[in-house]
């Protein structure tokens, strides 16, 4: 090889080594899919509650979804009243505990519930008359639950369901015994045990019901007035494909926002099927179970009512979309259809199809019309 030839080649060397770093970069990944949580993100967080398969292992391709689409979580019963103290001094611990690690494991925003509530409550409360006795159960109940997961938990349903349909308060053994006050020591209580850092709610159905409504602004009026805290409202949407109008929401969500309250959409879910109560003459008694007429889609949903299911979905998110600067968290009552307690509730053994994943926990058209809100 000639020595001019050399240098040449040398030289070409040199010049590759010097260009390497140029060199096209590798084909870039595939963007991320869009998914729930990062779709919504700068709105409001989007979560899900859990039953406890969904966080013990046993059923871990929903326990896939629920880490990929949600930052928040609600567990669905573990942290009951009957359940996680089903005796005076008896703690089930174990499904509680797996539960927050859950969250803790995938970083969400992890929300108790619920402190007090009538149903689901633990049987020896509800034999208590004495004001000092429940009084102090009601602590102890709330320091043993709150404080075990203080700095954990982020907020917790601190009452549950506590008013009727016309903003009265509803009967049960916490109003008979203590009478309203139990509302200001719920909260007190489950401030000094889940401490200054936790979120502090009160939770209803119906709550687009402006007696409803008026009366949560009243209870929680009061409840501050009486130096207790309340952070939020959580307005539990167990909604139907055509009701409650999305006025009457809007409506709530504002009354809401207006006295200072956070406003979270706790436990959405939209029923496609027909309810009992909604029959003219229905006896709320009468045994619908096993009845055709009430349970129309055992096979599969029409593709007419799953695009009726999309639109309300799609309508309900513009809606939250839109009063975003008050909300905090959308929450759907369950994780897939074959989940959700719509196919026991209030007729046992029907097969619904409220929420945003099917039985394989695949995207609904719903999930597409939701999430194409943000495209
Ligand atoms: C429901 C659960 O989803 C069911 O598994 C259970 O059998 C009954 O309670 N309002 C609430 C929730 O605040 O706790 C209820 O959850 C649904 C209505």
């Amino acid at each position: 090889m000639q020595l001019r030839q050399f240098f040449a080649l040398g030289a070409l060397a040199v010049g590759l080594t010097y260009c390497a770093p140029s060199t096209p970069p590798a084909p870039a990944a595939a963007p991320e899919e869009p998914t729930l949580k990062s779709a919504f993100a700068g709105h409001f967080t989007v979560g899900a509650a859990l039953g406890a398969p969904q966080f013990t292992g046993q059923d871990t391709a929903a326990a896939q979804l629920v880490a990929r689409e949600y930052n928040t979580i609600t567990p669905e019963n573990v942290l009951k009243w009957g359940e996680v103290n089903p005796e005076r001094g008896v703690y089930n611990w174990e499904a509680p505990d797996a539960y927050v690690q859950f969250g803790e494991d995938h970083n969400m925003f992890i929300v108790g519930h619920t402190l007090v509530w009538h149903s689901q409550l633990a049987e020896y409360v509800k034999e208590i008359k004495d004001p000092e006795l429940l009084r102090a159960a009601l602590k102890e109940h709330i320091d043993a639950v709150a404080g075990r997961y203080q700095g954990r938990i982020d907020g917790w349903d601190v009452v549950n369901e506590a008013l009727n349909e016309d903003g009265t308060l509803r009967k049960s053994v916490f109003s008979d015994v203590l009478g309203e006050d139990f509302l200001t020591d719920a909260f007190k209580m489950a401030e000094e045990a889940a401490g200054p850092e936790t979120e502090l709610y009160y939770n209803d159905y119906n709550m687009w019901n402006a007696d409803k409504r008026n009366g949560a602004i009243r209870i929680i009026n009061k409840i501050r007035e009486n130096g207790g805290r309340v952070d939020g409202v959580g307005m539990q949407g167990h909604y139907s494909l055509s009701g409650p109008s999305i006025d009457t929401i809007e409506q709530s969500i504002r009354a809401f926002a207006d006295a200072g309250l956070k406003v979270m959409i706790t436990e959405l879910d939209v029923t496609v099927l027909p309810n009992p109560w909604d029959l003219v003459g229905a006896e709320v008694s009468q045994n619908f179970e096993g009845s055709p007429f009430m349970n129309p889609y055992p096979e599969g949903l029409p593709d007419s009512v799953q695009t009726a299911l999309a639109v309300r979905y799609e309508d309900l998110f513009r809606l939250f979309l839109k009063h975003s600067d008050d909300i905090t968290r959308v929450t759907l009552w369950g994780v897939n259809d074959g989940h959700s307690w719509l196919n026991g509730w209030p007729i046992r053994g029907r097969t619904n199809y409220p929420l945003l994943f099917d039985r394989q926990n695949g995207k609904k058209l719903a999930y597409e019309r939701v999430m194409a809100l943000k495209k």
